[in-house]
């Protein structure tokens, strides 16, 4: 039986495709001077760092420009062995980015498994302390399989229901808000909601990984810093204002908190009731956005999406955000019948010149009155009418210029590489080296009890447990 490693075709190809990425994006530096970090891999012996072999080798990065991260031991000691002239550290990668303060040109993540909150927090510590350089990559690889419910929620939230607020404003967002929340109250599960919005999992998973990646990047200091957060910083006295007028209104369900602080309504204030239920600080944001709607209504010449925007990139120019400039992305079937979904982002800092354009724009005035409630204006309006509106337009074209998400969004989607799988001929015996070693290379007693004949689950559970028991003695 063929030994299943990540010595694969598929895996092949998508490694070609890094390469090419960073051979096509990574232009403004020589090889000679790229920095690396990736999970180089040591399957199996002879097997080792197979992305570096054909990744980093064939792009001309030394070898010595190159950390490789493993949490295994036994993975990091085959590495070691190997002596391939990398740096080869043990530590896990949420561990070692929220320690490093070391930059890289290239961070490549190639999990094995599902995007959990560990990943996300990965890409916090790495947008919030500014460890990738400017026009720097980003790999991510995830699993993709039917996630458990508590993160289709979470992908939900962040996904489907921000866009709700993104794109939508006035009536038609508080209508569709209504409608979520009277189907969450019912307790109907997420698919229903997600049908109201439009999605299915496949749209949702491109939310919940690829534009969470993004729009974290975007965040820059924002998820990590909470003296960060633009209104702390810029706004403090209107902050507190808000976080006043938000405390009046009492929470049902998250969907209901969320429709109150649109409303400007909340009890426990605007930033612990958003972060409670899972938000990030991005969602503060829309709050903001919402006030933006009523200096609309008192400034009516001006998009209200040209304004939020713009708002987007004040925050983002605060927080040290990077835009995504590049972005492919791939899924494919592993050799373990795993589909993954890979994603490669170029990141840029944000261009000088955009910089002081949205400073030009954007002036913080003291407390107003509007609508009989006391509020703040963001955006006093520093333009005469047309000349405003032409500015604010003129800076929202050329960030999308800059923002492939931003100009093409959500149509980037997945590019299928093919399949590697190969199932196991159904009943075969198979005897118990060939089941130790089928295990050690990640399936289960329960598939293998499965697929061939000879032995039980508990019989393969038992035989697992004989080796790693074993293993950890000798
Ligand atoms: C998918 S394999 C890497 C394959 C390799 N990039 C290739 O192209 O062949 C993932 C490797 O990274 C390690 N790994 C997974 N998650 C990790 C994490 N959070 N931190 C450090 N290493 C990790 C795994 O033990 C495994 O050896």
């Amino acid at each position: 039986m063929a030994k299943r490693t990540y010595n694969d075709p598929v895996k092949q190809l998508s490694r070609q495709k890094l390469k090419e990425f960073i051979q096509r994006h990574l232009t403004h530096k020589r090889p000679e001077e790229i920095k690396v970090i990736c999970f180089p891999g040591a399957e199996a012996e002879g097997e080792e760092a197979l992305e570096v072999k054909e990744v980093y080798d064939l792009c001309g990065i030394p070898r010595a420009n190159i950390v490789g991260l493993e949490v295994g031991k036994e993975e990091e000691a085959r590495l070691r062995k190997a002596n391939l002239g990398l740096e080869v550290i043990l530590q896990d990668a949420h561990d070692f980015f929220k320690e490093t303060d070391r930059r890289f040109d290239v961070i490549s993540l190639d999990y094995k498994g599902q995007r959990t909150w560990k990943e996300r927090d990965t890409i916090r510590y790495i947008a919030g302390k500014m460890l990738l350089t400017s026009g720097g990559v980003l790999m991510t690889n995830h699993a993709i399989k039917r996630e458990s419910s508590p993160t289709q929620l979470d992908y939900l939230y962040r996904g489907p229901v921000s866009e709700v607020i993104r794109s939508l404003f006035g009536s038609a967002r508080r209508e569709k808000l209504d409608k979520i929340a009277e189907l969450e109250s019912q307790g109907a599960d997420v698919e229903a909601i997600l049908e109201l919005t439009g999605n299915n999992l496949d749209t949702l998973r491109t939310m919940g990984i690829s534009k969470e990646t993004i729009d974290i990047m975007m965040g820059g200091k924002a998820d990590l810093d909470p003296r960060s957060s633009i209104m702390v910083r810029l706004y403090n006295q209107q902050y507190e204002m808000i976080n006043k007028i938000f405390s009046s209104a009492r929470t049902d369900t998250r969907i209901n908190s969320l429709k109150e602080a649109m409303g400007l309504k909340r009890e426990k204030g605007i930033e612990k009731s958003y972060l409670d239920w899972g938000s990030t600080k991005t969602f503060l944001f829309y709050a903001m956005q919402q006030l933006t709607e009523s200096a609309h209504k008192q400034n009516p010449h001006i998009r209200i999406e040209d304004l939020a925007s713009l708002l987007g990139l004040f925050q983002m120019v605060e927080n040290k955000g990077m835009l995504c400039h590049q972005l492919e992305r791939y899924t494919y079937t592993s050799n373990k019948n795993m589909n993954m979904l890979m994603d490669i982002f170029q990141f840029v800092d944000m261009p000088r010149g955009l910089v002081t354009r949205i400073g030009d724009l954007i002036e913080v005035r003291p407390l107003q009155k509007f609508n009989g409630e006391e509020g703040i204006l963001m955006n006093p309006f520093k333009y005469e009418k047309p000349e405003l509106r032409r500015r604010v337009e003129a800076t929202v074209r050329k960030f999308k210029e800059v923002s492939v998400y931003h100009s093409k969004g959500l149509e980037i989607k997945p590019t299928y590489l093919g399949s590697s799988y190969n199932p196991p001929q159904r009943n075969s015996k198979t005897t118990k080296q060939q089941a130790i070693e089928l295990m050690s290379v990640g399936y289960t007693p329960a598939e293998i009890a499965q697929e061939f004949r000879g032995f039980t689950k508990m019989q393969l559970a038992a035989f697992k447990a004989w080796e790693t028991m074993t293993k950890k003695r000798s």
